[in-house]
C-alpha cells in the first residue's frame, strides 16, 4: 500500500515540478519519500535553494512559513494545514511589543519556532542549530529571547556577556522528557552516550553528554566512534538515524512523540501533489516583514 503511494507521488512529483523537504520528526514512511530530509534550518535554507515551482513542506506551520516568507514567488505546499507547533503560540504580539517597551535597549532574537507576525517584532531570528552564534552576532547586550525559555538558558550558558530575557515558552514534548527517563536507559546500556535537544529542561541537559539540533544528532553520530546513543528528542528522527548508520543501536524516550508533526501522512502528500493545496497564505506586508529576521539569521548560518 506505502509502496503504490509512494510511487505515484514521485512520479507526481516530476509532472509537477515539485521539491518535498521533510523534517527529521516525520513519520518514517514520509521520511523515504524525502528529496531533503533535515533540521530547521538546513530545511529553511534548501527551499531557498529549489528551482522547483512547488515545495511541499512535511513538517509544522512555522517550517512551511518560513519556506514561503524567503520564497514568496512559490507555492508553499503543507499536506496538513493543521500541523502546528504548540510553542510557536505561546508568545503572542501584543505581550511582546509591551516586553520590547518595557526594554528599550534590548533586541528580539526568536527562534524560528514562531508565528509569521512575531517575526516582524524581531531582529533576528535563529534555530536550535545556530542559536548561540546568532546571540553573539547581535549587537546589543540585552535580548529579549522568545518563545522558548529553555533553549535560551541553554544559549545564555556559553555567551556571557549578554543578558537573555527568557519568556515563559516551551515545548510540551521535550518538556516532558525527565532526566530519570534518560538515566533508566543509561542503565541498561552503560556505553551509550546521552544526547538530547535544547528544547529540553535545564537538569536534563546537565547530564547529557551532548546538546543538539536535530541535524547536529545525526552529523554527531555519524561522525562519533561511539556505537549507541540514548536520544532525548522526537522518537522517530532514530529511524533516520539507524537508516544511515545501520550498524550503531539508537534508544529514543518512546513517550516523545510530536503529534502535530504526525498529522503529515502518504496520504495527505499526494493529495498535495493532486490538487496544489492546501497553500501556506501570509500577507504581502508581513512577510515583507518577517523576511529581514530570517535573511539575518541565513547571513550568520550554520553554528560552531
Ligand atoms: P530542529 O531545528 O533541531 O530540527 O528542531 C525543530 C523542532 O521543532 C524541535 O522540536
Ligand atoms: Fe513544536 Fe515541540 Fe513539535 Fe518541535 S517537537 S514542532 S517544538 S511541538
Amino acid at each position: 500500500m506505502n509502496q503504490e503511494i509512494q510511487k505515484k507521488i514521485k512520479n507526481l512529483k516530476k509532472k509537477t515540478n515539485s521539491v518535498i523537504l521533510v523534517h527529521n520528526y516525520q513519520l518514517p514512511e514520509v521520511q523515504d519519500i524525502a528529496d531533503f530530509l533535515g533540521d530547521s534550518l538546513d530545511l529553511a535554507m534548501k527551499a531557498t535553494k529549489t528551482n522547483a515551482d512547488n515545495i511541499i513542506f512535511c513538517g509544522v506551520d512555522f517550517m512551511a512559513e518560513s519556506a514561503k516568507i524567503l520564497n514568496p514567488e512559490k507555492n508553499v505546499i503543507i499536506p496538513d494545514i493543521n500541523a502546528k507547533c504548540p510553542m510557536a503560540n505561546m508568545v503572542n504580539p501584543n505581550d511582546l511589543i509591551k516586553l520590547k517597551k518595557e526594554n528599550p535597549d534590548a533586541m528580539v532574537v526568536s527562534y524560528i519556532n514562531t508565528t509569521a507576525e512575531i517575526k516582524t517584532l524581531s531582529d533576528i531570528c535563529c534555530t536550535s542549530a545556530n542559536g548561540k552564534k546568532v546571540v553573539e552576532s547581535v549587537s546589543a547586550k540585552k535580548i529579549i529571547f522568545v518563545p522558548d525559555r529553555n533553549l535560551g538558558a541553554y544559549i545564555q550558558r556559553f555567551v556571557k556577556d549578554k543578558e537573555l530575557i527568557l519568556w515563559p515558552g516551551m515545548c510540551p514534548i521535550h518538556h516532558k522528557i525527565r532526566k530519570e527517563e534518560l538515566l533508566k536507559l543509561k542503565k541498561e546500556h552503560p556505553s551509550a552516550e546521552i544526547l538530547v535537544h535544547p528544547e529540553c529542561r535545564p537538569e536534563v541537559i546537565d547530564i547529557a553528554d551532548h546538546a543538539l539540533s536535530t541535524n547536529g544528532m545525526v552529523n554527531y553520530a555519524k561522525e562519533s566512534e561511539i556505537n549507541e546513543f540514548i536520544i532525548g528528542t522526537e522518537k522517530d528522527i532514530c529511524y533516520r538515524l539507524k537508516n544511515e548508520n545501520p550498524g550503531k543501536n539508537f534508544y529514543p524516550i518512546k513517550s516523545a512523540i510530536c503529534p502535530n508533526m504526525k498529522k503529515i501522512t502518504l496520504e495527505k502528500v499526494l493529495n498535495s501533489l493532486e490538487t496544489l493545496e492546501p497553500r501556506v497564505k501570509i500577507k504581502d506586508e508581513i512577510m515583507e516583514k518577517a523576511r529581514k529576521p530570517l535573511q539575518r539569521m541565513m547571513e550568520v548560518g550554520q553554528g560552531d
